[in-house]
């Protein structure tokens, strides 16, 4: 029934595409509007002995998202699990007849080609945070599904961690605290590597949501600052944020003391920093990446590091997540690295939980979700994933 539905919706498309005069909004509500129970997968990180400790902790999968009575009292049922990788994961036994999936960045399910294949009732994927590169897009796209996040949820949570990552790389503040922990002082060891952020010319890669709070937030510190995107900010706003458009990522790179990585992971982004455009920043560079691991080539991150071309690297994402024991970034030097956090705090679990649960509710109604939200709808994917 289900994957009739999916191929029903998919013929709908072409006849859509092919010059009908039916909105889309119809169409979107034939591909949501489909009446009775749902199975709801949620994946989540766990907390254990933590998730009692907030009660506003809703992002784990003990609270998940904190919508499980309003999920069942309708008549759903919500399974929620933290076990999402291998063959015989519970994730894995859910596949065959779930309608929906929720996942966050910070624990991503991997939904991968053969799992959609494999996931004939399957109508939505959401995401409870932003950045869907966890799901396999073009074959979302192509199996008819829904891929959606909460958009704009958690940008202001990141935008102020990547500040305060650009200031624990600048000051040296690591090894600082290190000495303390290990009964060592030594000013000269830290000293000798530490400056003022003011006057420093920082550049953001991608200047959309994250990017833009960030340059507000460097705007007082008196820097340098230069964005990269593929879309110039308009004059009035560029001219409040303070920063200058650089059409030429790498005409931009070598002007920059620091670098921070601010666009979802694409086929365009992917392994953007390579070797070969690594060695095009200025020797001494500082990096900051929050937006996914997989933007930059692992090895070149590491050699970067070794050989002090790339003076300090700091973020939270890792290709793949969790981050595996032995992934050299735990082991390079002068990183700053934790595990995914920045986009997890309380207030924006709060606010993807709260996306989520107007998301479910609209697809319940067979309603259109937030325009911004979409990430595939009716098999095309949002214009930056093309
Ligand atoms: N670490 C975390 O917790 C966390 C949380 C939220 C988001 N993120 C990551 O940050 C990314 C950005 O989030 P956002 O809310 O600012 O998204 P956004 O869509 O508002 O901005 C992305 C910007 O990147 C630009 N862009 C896309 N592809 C590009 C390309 N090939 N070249 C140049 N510019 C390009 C877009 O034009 C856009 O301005 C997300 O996609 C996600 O991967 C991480």
């Amino acid at each position: 029934m289900a994957m009739m539905k999916r191929v029903a919706s998919t013929a709908v498309r072409a006849f859509a595409s092919s010059g009908s005069s039916i909105s889309s909004s119809i169409l979107t509500r034939d591909l949501h509007a489909s009446p009775g129970s749902k199975k709801i997968v949620g994946v989540f990180y766990k907390a254990n002995e933590y998730a009692e400790m907030n009660p506003n902790f809703v992002g784990c999968a003990e609270r998940a998202l904190g919508i499980r009575d309003w999920l069942e009292s309708q008549g759903h049922q919500y399974i929620v699990t933290d076990d999402k990788e291998g063959p015989n994961c519970e994730l894995e036994k859910h596949i065959p007849d779930l309608h929906v999936l929720i996942t966050t960045p910070f624990h991503p399910a991997y939904v991968t080609a053969e799992r959609i294949k494999k996931a004939k009732n399957l109508q939505l994927v959401l995401t409870a945070g932003i950045g869907s590169d966890h799901v396999d897009l073009q074959a979302a796209a192509a199996a008819g599904l829904t891929v959606a996040e909460v958009t704009g949820s958690n940008v202001v949570s990141v935008a102020e961690d990547e500040l305060m990552r650009i200031l624990i790389l600048v000051r040296n503040f690591l090894p600082g605290y290190h000495q303390v922990i290990n009964g060592d002082w030594n000013v000269a060891a830290i000293a000798h590597r530490a400056y003022d952020l003011e006057g420093k010319t920082v550049g953001t890669v991608g200047a959309g949501r994250i990017g833009k709070l960030l340059l507000q937030r460097l705007k007082p510190f008196n820097c340098n600052l230069l964005y990269h995107d593929r879309l110039k900010m308009d004059a009035e706003l560029e001219n409040a944020i303070g920063a200058k458009f650089e059409e030429d990522l790498d005409v931009m790179l070598p002007k920059c003391d620091i670098v921070v990585i601010n666009m979802p992971l694409t086929e365009k982004t992917k392994g953007m920093f390579n070797k070969d455009r690594i060695a095009k920043l200025k020797k001494g560079v500082l990096i900051v990446n929050n937006a996914r691991g997989a933007i930059m080539d692992t090895q070149a991150v590491v050699d970067g590091c070794s050989s002090g071309h790339i003076a300090g690297y700091s973020g939270d994402v890792w290709n793949p997540q969790p981050a595996p024991k032995d992934h050299p970034w735990r082991y390079m030097p002068n990183h700053a690295m934790t595990p995914h956090i920045s986009g997890t705090t309380i207030d924006g679990q709060l606010r993807y939980a709260a996306g989520t649960k107007d998301m479910l509710d609209r697809y319940f109604k067979g309603e259109e979700f937030p325009p911004q939200n979409y990430i595939v709808r009716e098999g095309e994917l949002a214009s930056q994933y093309r």
